[in-house]
Formats: structure tokens, C-alpha cells, sequence
């Protein structure tokens, strides 16, 4: 058998095309423009590339994109008085701190000092918990897009099982809790796990968010299973996931590439929260759709 390959470019561009028609309806009603705030501490080429990519991606949507950018030599103190600036300021409806800061900065303070209602990033205790007790909030954007690939391919998920591989605040923690809203049966595997190949064969979809190139074997996936990829690995042999592309799709039944997968997804959902912020400030439902 060979696995469809979900096209999270494609889907990607769809989501990214509703939301600028959404944004050009809550624009003609209220004459408000969502704008989303990008802060960037230093010049880690990635996170340049990434913050780039966000800006041009709100401004396509007909959002306004605000650009902060402060030298890697910048103190926390000067990080949170922008942060509650932007906290403040009634045009800005989305705040991103770029991931990760200088080691003088404390991340989680900073995550902490960000209005929980413009975390678009979902990164906030607050969100968390919300997400985690079925309360309207933001969702990270990574596992949210993973979920609109998921249901793409798996439209009834209640009791599914599973199996989200990696434990981390941005990615498998909220997936988890996002599958488990789903009615899917949810376990998450993670460093000290004792045979995690056990689990996965078990799954019928399984998330990969570790950071180990080709972790995922053939030998550990159910035939037909949704696989999705969020690994993005740079080797030698170029960016390659957590799981072994060409083995895998010789049994799954959906399998995300790496890139053209789960990455696209990323900042159009982040496009997404950002629009939905505004309209819930702004009291107008957002487009159900979206
Ligand atoms: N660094 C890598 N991914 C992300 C993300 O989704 N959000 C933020 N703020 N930083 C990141």
C-alpha cells in the first residue's frame, strides 16, 4: 500500500485565502484592521527567516504587521516594558515573541507577561489551561495545524487511538490535549518511555514531535494508519522529519512530507488566531468556517 500525502501547502494557502476574505468582511463591518505584534531578540538566522515569513503571511491576509526587533544584548526588563506596551496598545491584537531568547532572558516570565487574550502563540498558562478544561482561548499553532490535517483525513476521530511522540509545551502537550477534545484515545510517548514502538503500532494516527530524524520506522506503524511529521531535522542529507518518509509510506495510509507538511501550517493558523483575536475584541463572531 502506498500512503496519501497530505499536502499542508495546499491546505495551507486554503486557510490562509478564508482568512483574508474574513478579514476583508470584519474590515468592511467595523473599519478594524486585526494587527498582529512579532518581536525578534537578536539574529538567530531561523527565527530571521521565520519572523520574515510571519510578517509577509499577515500582510497577505490584509492584517497589518507590527515588527519589533531588539539586539541579542537586550535585558529582560527592556523585553517586558515592550511587551506590556504592546499589551497597551489598542492596534494590536496579536503579540509573538520569537522562540527562543538569549539565555539572559527568562522565557516563561516573558510568556507570562503577554496579555492572555493576545497570545495568538497559545504559550500562556492561562491558554494552556484553557485548552485544557475545553475553554475558548488560543491554541498553539503547530498542533492546531496538525489537527486540521488530521481531520482532513480522519473525519470521525472519537474513539481513535493516539499517539503523540514528544512531550514539549509547544507541540505535544497541547496535541495530546487537542485529540483527547477530539474523543480520540491519547497517549504520549516521550524520552523515558519503555518501548515506544509498542505504542505507536497501536495508533491510528501518530504525531511525531521529538526532533530525531527518522525515529518512526516502518516496523512501528499500523497498516493504514495517519501519520504526521512535525520533526523539521536539518542533516547532512538535507530537512528531513522524525519519521523515515520512504518506509513509512509504504504502509501508512496518510503521511505528511517533510517540508510541505505540518510547516506551512504553522503560520497560517497563526494568521488564523490572529484574526480571531480581533473579532473577539472587536465582540463580532469569527467566521465559523475558520
Ligand atoms: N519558535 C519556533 N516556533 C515558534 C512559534 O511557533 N512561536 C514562537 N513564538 N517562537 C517559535
Amino acid at each position: 500500500m502506498t500512503a496519501a500525502i497530505i499536502d499542508g501547502k495546499a491546505r495551507a494557502a486554503a486557510l490562509r485565502a478564508q482568512v483574508a476574505s474574513a478579514v476583508a468582511v470584519l474590515h468592511a463591518a467595523s473599519g478594524r484592521v486585526p494587527g498582529l505584534a512579532v518581536v525578534l531578540v537578536g539574529e538567530d538566522p531561523a527565527s530571521s527567516v521565520y519572523v520574515r515569513s510571519k510578517a509577509r503571511a499577515t500582510r497577505e491576509a490584509g492584517m497589518t504587521s507590527i515588527e519589533h526587533r531588539l539586539p541579542a544584548t537586550a535585558s529582560a526588563d527592556e523585553l517586558l516594558a515592550l511587551v506590556a506596551a504592546l499589551n497597551a496598545d489598542p492596534a494590536v491584537d496579536g503579540i509573538l515573541v520569537q522562540l527562543p531568547l538569549p539565555k539572559q532572558i527568562d522565557e516563561r516570565a516573558v510568556i507570562q507577561a503577554i496579555d492572555p487574550d493576545k497570545d495568538v502563540d497559545g504559550f500562556h498558562p492561562v491558554n494552556a489551561g484553557r485548552l485544557a478544561t475545553g475553554i475558548a482561548g488560543f491554541v498553539p499553532c503547530t498542533p492546531l495545524g496538525c489537527l486540521l490535517l488530521i481531520r482532513d483525513v480522519r473525519p470521525q476521530l472519537a474513539g481513535l487511538e493516539a499517539v503523540v511522540i514528544g512531550r514539549s509545551n509547544i507541540v505535544g502537550k497541547p496535541m495530546a490535549q487537542l485529540l483527547l477534545a477530539e474523543s480520540c484515545t491519547v497517549t504520549t510517548v516521550h524520552s523515558r518511555t519503555r518501548n515506544a514502538a509498542a505504542h505507536v503500532r497501536a495508533a491510528d494516527i501518530v504525531v511525531a514531535a521529538v526532533g530525531i530524524p527518522g525515529l518512526v520506522t516502518r516496523d512501528w506503524i499500523k497498516p493504514g494508519a495517519s501519520v504526521i511529521d512535525v520533526g523539521i531535522n536539518r542533516t547532512d542529507a538535507g530537512l528531513v522529519g522524525d519519521v523515515d518518509f520512504a518506509g513509512v509510506s509504504a504502509v501508512a495510509g496518510a503521511i505528511t512530507p517533510v517540508p510541505g507538511g505540518v510547516g506551512p501550517m504553522t503560520i497560517a493558523c497563526l494568521i488564523r488566531n490572529t484574526y480571531v483575536s480581533a473579532c473577539r475584541r472587536e465582540g463580532v463572531t469569527p467566521d465559523p468556517a475558520i
